[in-house]
C-alpha cells in the first residue's frame, strides 16, 4: 500500500505528540497539509507515560507563587555541570530559556496542575514540577500529560476533513531517500487483524519526525549496550521494551551522526519488589522521594552518600559501598512470600527511608500506591525501623540523629549535603506517632543520553561534515548532545515538550516551503 503526506511523525511518547500538536497549529491556516503520526505499540505514551518526578522549568508561574528565586542562568548551569563538558551549550540554553513556555503550555492548553514543586539532584532550586494527590489518589506526571495530549490529539483526528492521522501498531521499519540525500518518506508495518498477517506500507512525505525515545529498554536483546556500554549488559531496567534504538537504526542508514552513545544513564533507585526481586524490569522509586527528604542507608544502617548528589554520584555510591553480603540491603525471610522461589538480587542495594514529614510531603497517594504494590513497607517507630531492616537500633538512631543535626546547622554533614528537605526524626503533621516508610533500591538502567546528533532545530546532523540531513528531524530522548554525561531529573519531559514543539514548528516551515 502507498499513500503521500506532507509531515510523518514516529512515535507517540511525549516529543513526538508535541511534534504533532504544534505542527498542527502551525499548518492550521494552509490548506492541503496532512500530518500522520505513527506509533508502533497498541497505545501512545511511551516511556513518558511513566515519568513520575516531573517535569523542571523556572521562572514558571508555579515558581513565583511558591517565592522561588531561581534564574534561567541557574539552570543552564547546574545542566552544563551535570553533563560534565559534554553538553552542547545551545542546546542547553533552549532548553532553559525556553522551559517557562512548556510548563506554560501543559498548564494553560492542556489545563495540567503542575503546582507541587520539588528540588531534585543536582538542581540548586526547586524547580522540578509534578501534580498534586487529588482525593488521597495520586495524579502521576507522565500519565496525565500524555493522556491529555492523546485526547487532544484524538479529537483533531476525528474532525471532519481533518488533516491528522494517528495510528497505532504502526511499527516504521525504514526511511527512503532520494538520490539527493533527502529524506522523502518511510516504510511501516502494522498487523492485519482479520488475517493476523504483517502488512508493509509504504508513504511518501516532505519531512520526517524521529520521536522514538532511547535504547534502554532492549532488555535480552542488547545490541546497542552491547557495543557501546558492555558493562552494564545484565543491570535490570525502568524503561519499557518498547525502547530499543529503532530510531537510532533508522536514522544511521541514511546518514546521521551519533554522538555520546556511551553515556547511560543508571538510575540509582529501581524498586526491589520482595515477591519478585529478580525481575529485570524495575518499577521506578520516584527521584522525589529523596527530593522531599528520603535517605539512603547501607545494609548497616548508615548513610553513605549526598542523596541529592546527580544520579550518577548516588549510583556509584551505591554500587561501592552497598554491594558485599553485609553492606547490601536485603529482605528478611518475613518479607518474603513463602510460594515463590526467591532470588537474591546481584546487584548492589540500599534501603531507602522516609521519615512521617518526607511521606506527608511526597503525597500519601502515591506511598500508598507503592505499598498495594509491595513496594514499599511502613514501620511504626525507629525501633521498628530497625528491626524491620535488621539494623542496630543504637546505629540507626545516630544515623538519624546525625541527619538532623547536620539539617540543624550544628555539625557539617558527613556527605557534603547542603539541602535538607525534612528532619528524620520529628513527626509530621499527620498523625500523634511518628512513622517511618522503607523500601529497597537497586542501580537501573533509565536514560541513554546519547543518540542523534541534531541542531536547536530539531534538524538531524550528518555524520560526515555535520550538515543537516534535510528531511529529518528528531526530537527526546532519540537525540544526543543535549545531557552530556548526566541527565537531571525533571529534564527529559522538558526537553520533549522544547524540542519536540521545535521539531513541529520546523516540520511545518519545511512542508509549506514544499508547497511552494
Ligand atoms: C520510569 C521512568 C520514569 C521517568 N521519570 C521522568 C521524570 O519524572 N521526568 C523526566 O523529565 N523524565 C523522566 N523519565 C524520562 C522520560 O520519561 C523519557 O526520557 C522521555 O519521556 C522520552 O520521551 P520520548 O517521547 O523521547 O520517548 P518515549 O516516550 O519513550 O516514546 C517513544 C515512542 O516511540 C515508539 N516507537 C519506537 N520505535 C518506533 C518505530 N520504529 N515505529 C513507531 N513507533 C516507534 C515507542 O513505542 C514509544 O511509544 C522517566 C523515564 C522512565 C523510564
Ligand atoms: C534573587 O537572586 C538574585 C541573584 O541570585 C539576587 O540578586 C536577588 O536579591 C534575589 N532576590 C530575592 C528576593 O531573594
Ligand atoms: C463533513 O464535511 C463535508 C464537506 O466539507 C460535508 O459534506 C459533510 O456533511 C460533513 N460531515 C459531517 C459529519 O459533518
Ligand atoms: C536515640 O538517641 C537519643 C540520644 O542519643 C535518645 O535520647 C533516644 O532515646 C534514642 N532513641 C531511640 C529510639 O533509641
Ligand atoms: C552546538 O550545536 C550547534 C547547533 O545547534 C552547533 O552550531 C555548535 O557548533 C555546537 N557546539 C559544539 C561545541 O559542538
Amino acid at each position: 500500500m502507498s499513500r503521500r503526506t506532507n509531515i510523518v511523525i514516529v512515535g507517540g511518547g511525549l516529543a513526538g505528540m508535541a511534534a504533532a500538536i504544534e505542527a498542527l497549529r502551525q499548518t492550521r491556516h494552509t490548506a492541503g497539509i496532512t500530518i500522520e503520526l505513527l506509533e508502533k505499540e497498541a497505545h501512545t505514551g511511551g516511556n513518558s507515560a511513566k515519568a513520575s518526578s516531573g517535569i523542571s522549568g523556572v521562572l514558571t508561574r508555579t515558581q513565583k507563587n511558591l517565592g522561588i528565586n531561581d534564574s534561567i542562568d541557574a539552570f543552564f548551569q547546574d545542566t552544563i555541570k551535570s553533563g560534565r563538558g559534554r553538553s552542547n551549550e545551545t542546546l542547553v540554553q533552549r532548553l532553559a530559556s525556553e522551559s517557562a513556555s512548556a510548563v506554560f503550555w501543559l498548564q494553560n492548553d492542556f489545563a495540567l496542575d503542575l503546582d507541587v514543586i520539588a528540588q531534585l539532584g543536582g538542581h540548586s532550586f526547586p524547580r522540578t514540577h509534578r501534580r498534586p494527590d487529588a482525593n488521597g489518589k495520586p495524579q502521576p506526571v507522565g500519565w496525565g500529560i500524555v493522556s491529555a495530549l492523546d485526547k487532544h490529539l484524538k479529537e483533531q483526528a476525528k474532525k471532519n476533513g481533518s488533516c491528522f492521522r494517528l495510528t497505532t501498531g504502526a511499527r516504521v521499519t525504514k526511511l527512503l531517500s532520494t538520490a539527493g540525500g533527502r529524506v522523502s518518506g518511510i516504510f511501516y508495518e502494522s498487523i492485519d487483524p482479520s488475517t493476523n498477517t504483517v502488512v508493509r506500507h509504504r508513504c511518501k512525505c516532505d519531512v520526517v519526525v524521529l520521536a522514538t525515545g532511547g535504547f534502554g529498554g532492549e532488555g535480552g536483546n542488547p545490541n546497542f549496550l552491547k557495543k557501546y556500554a558492555p558493562q552494564l549488559v545484565g543491570l535490570p531496567a525502568t524503561n519499557g521494551p518498547f525502547a530499543a534504538g529503532d530510531g537510532l537504526r533508522l536514522a544511521t542508514a541514511v546518514g546521521a551522526g551519533l554522538v555520546d552513545m556511551d553515556q547511560i544513564q543508571v538510575h540509582p533507585t529501581g524498586f526491589v519488589q520482595a515477591r519478585d526481586p529478580g525481575n529485570p524490569t524495575k518499577f521506578l522509586a520516584a527521584e522525589a522521594l529523596r527530593g522531599e527528604g528520603g535517605i539512603l542507608l547501607n545494609g548497616l544502617g548508615k548513610r553513605f552518600v549526598d542523596e541529592l548528589g546527580t544520579r550518577d554520584r548516588v549510583t556509584t555510591a551505591i554500587t561501592k559501598y552497598c554491594s558485599d553480603e553485609n553492606t547490601r540491603a536485603r529482605y528478611t525471610s518475613s518479607d518474603k512470600p513463602s510460594n515463590v522461589t526467591y532470588v537474591e538480587p546481584s546487584t548492589a542495594a540500599a534501603y531507602l527511608v522516609l521519615s512521617q514529614p518526607v511521606a506527608d510531603s511526597f503525597g500519601h497517594g502515591g506511598l500508598g500506591f507503592y505499598e498495594k504494590m509491595g513496594l514499599m513497607n511502613k514501620a511504626s517507630s525507629v525501633e521498628e525501623l530497625a528491626t524491620a531492616i535488621r539494623v542496630e537500633l543504637t546505629t540507626l538512631n545516630q544515623t538519624l540523629t546525625d541527619y538532623d543535626k547536620a539539617r540543624e546547622g550544628r555539625i557539617n554533614d558527613e556527605f557534603g549535603k547542603t539541602a535538607f528537605p525534612q528532619s528524620m526524626l520529628s513527626k509530621g503533621g499527620s498523625g500523634d506517632e511518628s512513622f517511618y516508610f522503607w523500601c529497597i533500591v537497586t542501580p537501573s538502567i533509565h536514560y541513554t543520553m546519547g543518540g542523534l546528533r541534531f541542531d536547536e532545530n530539531a534538524r538531524v546532523l550528518a555524520s560526515s561534515g555535520g550538515q543537516p540531513i534535510p528531511g529529518l528531524l528528531a526530537a527526546g530522548e532519540v537525540t544526543g548532545g543535549l545531557h552530556g554525561a548526566n541527565r537531571l531529573g525533571g529534564n527529559s519531559l522538558l526537553e520533549c515538550i522544547v524540542y519536540g514543539r521545535r521539531a513541529g514548528r520546523q516540520a511545518a516551515a519545511e512542508a509549506i516551503e514544499h508547497l511552494l
